[in-house]
């Protein structure tokens, strides 16, 4: 049978620097291919070049058997490949059915203009098939990252196509949410389709691939059945090398002494009551399940959303302002949008780390900066976070995705601030990477910041954390510290209560 998608010999460089260098690679229909590798490998390039997204050097492609050499995205889209980007195109002031619809409108008895109802109809459809609950018609810009994420993939499902590329597309999600696009996937590959899979999470890519390519410095590492790996088989072809333990040894809980103080902060239906205290030098995790509030927290917390009641005190004094103020007081933010929130992505990687201190760094009486000492700074942090491949000058919107987060890691790190709130700090991180960036978060705390980690990933938190908070519905549900870090416990604190009666 011809495979549904072959690519033999790609080859592409990006202002002189090889980045493909002759990537073979096939998928039969009916089954889901892995490809992973390191941030930077060359995933995404390889996938927008079968995508229509970039030109390729050299190589050539074929689908259903036949040569296929695309110019454009509507190209592909032509010759039945959908792709969810790595990072998501939606567009914020259109509703989710005007998203899902943008290249192929419904139209009524094949007349030039759109049949809305059809298209609320077809979208409802496909958001009951990702189990996203929101009404179609509700605007793009009011959902969250991880609903965001849902409609993209319904759009991707929605195209009818024989071949589906996934590029990260759990990094958003919570546990519920992937189990179930999972088991979509099963059922996609299963009526035929030929699905790429990309992601950092290899027990996941284990679970659900028939077969594997690793990618490492743009040439393919290892291939094979996914039976035939093991999540440290496959780390060892991503990294090259044997990775040691992923997480850092337990450290020594930190003082007591309380460092932000959340007292009974309200906003109708997002926050209710909620309380907690950080402590100087605390590493505090906060689980819970998509939609638990625990962003709109983080959120609050900044500046960036506003709360009716309540307050917050950083060392005894009340928390006021935006983000401005509180970036002032010491308060630094990693949020779960990178794209949104992130970064400056036209600017140089070094402008995108310093900007933030730059009000700090010109205080001085003669507004005055040391141009050489933030240089080696940007240079010392870079290699912190591995981040060493990225030149300084480059634009950020040209790094790999996992490299951006790091970049905006290496931001927020590059003075360390009083309090850190992390929202999935990790996530679309590496492996090799993640180790480093969770020492570099303990060195941190030993420092005496206050480390807030907002995750959707139990592991991680119990690898990392002194003590857990779980969110549900709005509140707190539940704290663990470290002795009674259970995970049937902590999973069970996150489930929301059930109302009786
Ligand atoms: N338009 C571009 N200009 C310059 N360099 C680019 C461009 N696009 C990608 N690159 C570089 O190509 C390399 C591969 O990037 P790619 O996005 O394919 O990595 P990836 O494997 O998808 O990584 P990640 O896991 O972080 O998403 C990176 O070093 C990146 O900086
Ligand atoms: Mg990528």
């Amino acid at each position: 049978m011809n495979a549904a998608v072959a690519m033999a010999g790609i080859q592409k460089a990006f202002g002189g620097v090889p980045v493909l260098r002759g990537i073979t690679l096939e998928v039969a229909p009916g089954s889901i291919l892995g490809l992973v590798g390191e941030n930077g490998a060359g995933k995404s390039t390889l996938m927008n070049i079968l995508g229509g997204n970039v030109q390729p050097d050299a190589g050539s492609i074929s689908v259903g058997g036949q040569p296929f050499s695309p110019r454009t995205p509507a190209d592909a889209r032509t010759a039945g490949i959908a792709f969810v980007h790595q990072e998501l195109t939606l567009f914020g002031n259109l509703t989710i059915a005007e998203n899902l619809h943008l290249t192929r409108f419904p139209r009524r008895w094949g007349l030039p203009w759109i049949d809305r109802r059809a298209s609320v109809r077809q979208a409802a459809d496909l958001l009951a098939r990702v189990g996203l609950s929101q009404r179609a018609d509700m605007l793009v810009e009011r959902l969250t990252a991880g609903e965001r994420q849902l409609v993209e993939i319904a759009r991707a499902i929605g195209a009818q196509a024989r071949v589906l590329i996934l590029d990260e597309p759990t990094t958003s999600l919570g546990a519920v949410e992937r189990g179930r696009l999972l088991s979509l996937l099963r059922e996609l590959q299963d009526a035929g389709l030929a699905i790429i899979f990309i992601s950092h999470e290899l027990s996941e890519v284990l679970q659900i691939c028939d077969s594997v390519v690793v990618l490492r410095d743009g040439q393919v590492a290892g291939t094979g059945s996914a039976s035939t790996f093991s999540v440290q088989s496959l780390v060892a072809l991503m990294v090259g090398r044997e990775v040691r333990q992923l997480y850092p040894p337990v450290r020594a809980p930190g003082n007591q002494e309380p460092l932000l103080e959340v007292r009974r902060l309200g906003e109708p239906s997002v926050a209710h009551e909620i309380s907690l205290t950080l402590h100087r030098g605390e590493m505090l995790g906060v689980f819970g399940l998509m939609g638990a509030g625990r962003s709109e927290l983080a959120r609050m917390l900044f500046g960036l959303d506003r709360h009716t009641s309540g307050d917050v005190l950083l060392e005894g004094r009340p928390l006021s302002g935006g983000p401005a103020q509180r970036i002032r007081r010491g308060l630094a933010f990693v949020t779960e949008d990178r794209r949104q929130d992130g970064l400056c992505l036209e600017a140089p990687v070094a402008d995108n780390m310093t900007l933030v201190h730059l009000a700090a760094l010109t205080r001085t009486p003669l507004r005055l900066i040391d141009r050489a000492a933030l240089r080696a700074e940007v240079a010392r942090m870079s290699t912190d976070v591995r981040l060493t491949r990225a030149a300084p000058h480059l634009p950020a919107g040209r790094l790999s995705g996992g490299n951006q987060q790091k970049v905006i890691l290496a931001k927020w790190l590059l003075r360390p601030p009083r309090v850190l709130i992390l929202d999935e700090p990790t996530r679309g991180i590496d492996v090799g990477a993640r180790g480093e960036i969770y020492e570099l978060l303990h060195r941190l705390a030993d420092t005496g910041t206050g480390v807030l980690v907002i995750s959707s990933e139990l592991e991680e938190l119990t690898g990392i954390c002194d003590r857990i908070l779980v969110m549900r519905q709005g509140e707190i549900g539940g704290e663990f510290p470290r002795d009674r870090f259970v995970r049937e416990d902590l999973l069970r604190a996150a489930l929301p209560v059930r109302v009786s009666g």
